[in-house]
């Protein structure tokens, strides 16, 4: 069975759909087929597209996210996600909030997998700039290789 990658954020308006963004990029690169999603742990946005500037910024790298559409995390997200990775640490704590008692999923934080940056946040850039959404996609793209990495020396 395909195994399935889901990124969480607060709004799923921002970060976690530039996350999925990039996953996919990623995988279609190496060549590999992957289920993605993304949700919220929030559902302020759900129904919403992509903020505007995260829309932009996956076009700058060749990636149309404009039909994504927003959601808040559910239960079964637990049982149909083989890896659930939160945003930041907020995300994570939410998430383990929220977990049934035996998740299939591992849950764990998006950076944790970059050398050198673990336990740490990817920036929320909603109340920042466009270099802020930039830096974003910086992030989780850096993510998205080291998942795609691990997917390949375990196949
Ligand atoms: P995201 O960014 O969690 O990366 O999607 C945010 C989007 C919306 C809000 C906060 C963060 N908000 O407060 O509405």
């Amino acid at each position: 069975m395909q195994r399935a990658v889901l990124f969480v954020c607060l709004g799923n308006i921002c970060r976690s759909p530039l996350a999925e963004a990039a996953l996919r990029a990623e995988a279609v690169a190496a060549g590999i087929a992957i289920t993605i999603d993304s949700a919220g742990t929030g559902n302020w946005h759900a129904g919403n597209p992509p903020d505007p500037r995260a829309q932009a910024e996956a076009l700058r790298h060749g990636i149309d996210i404009a039909g994504y559409r927003a959601r808040q995390v559910r239960t079964e997200d637990f049982r149909r996600f083989d890896w659930i990775y939160a945003l930041d640490p907020q995300n994570l704590r939410d998430l383990h909030a929220v977990a049934p008692r035996r998740p299939l999923a591992k849950v764990g934080l998006l950076m944790d997998l970059v050398p050198g940056r673990e336990g740490t946040a990817v920036i929320d850039p909603y109340y920042g700039t466009e270099d802020d959404f930039a830096a974003t996609w910086d992030d989780v793209s850096e993510a998205a290789r080291r998942i795609v990495g691990r997917l390949e020396a375990s196949r």
